[in-house]
């Protein structure tokens, strides 16, 4: 895939994986990358060395995936956009890959909402906003 000049969204890009996406990003030749992270797990600090490059910008107005006029909002423009977000946490209370079933099982609204929901609302509103 060629990003040289392209515009990209990385969701969760505060997280733990996220941030190295956009660690890596950055040393490629891509226009402008645009972290959106609702931080109830990412930090700024993941981010430090990242945003010293004037290409690194996290969306403002919000970043919460489940708040798809954000979401809308943040997806215009953008080429490529990339999820690392879905399942990271629910309802405040973190959990891995591993655990998504537990959750699923003891509360599973929170688990649904994670595994179904979140994703969802990436897919369909970049699909809507011609972001691959
Ligand atoms: N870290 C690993 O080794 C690993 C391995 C396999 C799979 N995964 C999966 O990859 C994904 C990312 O993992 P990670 O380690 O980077 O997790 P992480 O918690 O460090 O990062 C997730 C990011 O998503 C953000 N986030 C959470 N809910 C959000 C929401 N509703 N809207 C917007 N942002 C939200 C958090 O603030 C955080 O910055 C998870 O789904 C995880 O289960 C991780």
């Amino acid at each position: 895939m060629d990003l040289r000049g392209r515009r990209v969204l990385v969701i969760g890009g505060a997280g733990f994986i996220g941030s190295h996406v956009v660690e890596q990003l950055v040393r490629e030749d891509v226009g402008e990358i645009i972290v959106y992270d609702d931080f109830t797990r990412g930090t700024v600090k993941n981010l430090e060395t990242a945003l010293r490059d004037p290409r690194v910008k996290i969306f403002e107005l919000g970043g919460n995936i489940l708040h798809t006029d954000l979401l809308d909002t943040a997806m215009k423009g953008v080429d490529w956009y990339l999820n690392t977000a879905a399942g990271a946490q629910t309802g405040g209370e973190a959990f891995s890959t591993t655990s998504t079933t537990t959750v699923s099982e003891t509360r599973p609204f929170s688990g649904f909402v994670a595994s179904t929901i979140r994703p969802w609302n990436v897919t369909s509103h970049g699909t809507t906003c011609g972001a691959g």
